[in-house]
């Protein structure tokens, strides 16, 4: 008899990023940003005293890149996601959620008041993303993105943490 295939589940554990992450995300950042960053300047951020990530890893993998990760600064009581970004290979797993979530909790930890974001107004599973937790749009930079596809504007948008 043969039997069925079940896909094995995926098991992901998050962590906070550290200095050490840099070169592993610059990678994960070139597969879908125009201007990527370098793990040089990825380093450079998680210097700052005000600058946190979290990344997530899969189970079993722990040598391996990140599958995912999320870089927010938070100064005066005011937020700003600075990057987001889940590998291809990993998306649709829960993992933009579970890091979006976590910086969540540490700014509510904090007691920041609230979080901005910049998206391409053409981001639709980033937007919805944001959407899910509540950001909404507070203001448009028109043709903010240049690409060889052409320019795009920016939404800026906002959650009230308290
Ligand atoms: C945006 C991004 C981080 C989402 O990561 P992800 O791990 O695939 O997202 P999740 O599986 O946690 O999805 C959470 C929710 O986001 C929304 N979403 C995510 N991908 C989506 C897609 N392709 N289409 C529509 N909605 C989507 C859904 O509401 C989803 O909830 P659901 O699964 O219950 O429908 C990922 O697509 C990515 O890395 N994109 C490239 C980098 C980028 O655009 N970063 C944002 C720059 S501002």
């Amino acid at each position: 008899m043969k039997l069925p295939f079940w896909p094995l589940k995926r098991d992901y554990a998050l962590e906070l990023l550290t200095i050490g992450d840099s070169a592993a995300i610059a990678p994960l950042h070139r597969e879908d940003f125009v201007r990527p960053w370098s793990g040089e300047e990825f380093s450079q951020l998680l210097e700052q005293d005000t600058v946190f990530g979290f990344a997530v890893r899969e189970v079993g993998h722990g040598t391996e890149a990140p599958a995912g990760f999320v870089l927010a600064r938070l100064a005066a009581g005011e937020a700003e996601i600075l990057t987001i970004a889940v590998s291809r290979a990993h998306r649709r797993h829960g993992l933009g959620w579970r890091l979006m979530d976590a910086v969540l909790r540490e700014l509510h930890a904090q007691r920041a008041e609230a979080l901005f974001l910049e998206v391409d107004e053409t981001n639709a599973p980033a937007i919805a993303l944001y959407r899910k937790f509540g950001f909404h749009e507070v203001g448009k930079r028109p043709n903010y993105y240049q690409s060889a596809q052409g320019a795009t504007g920016a939404l800026v948008m906002r959650l009230d943490l308290r």
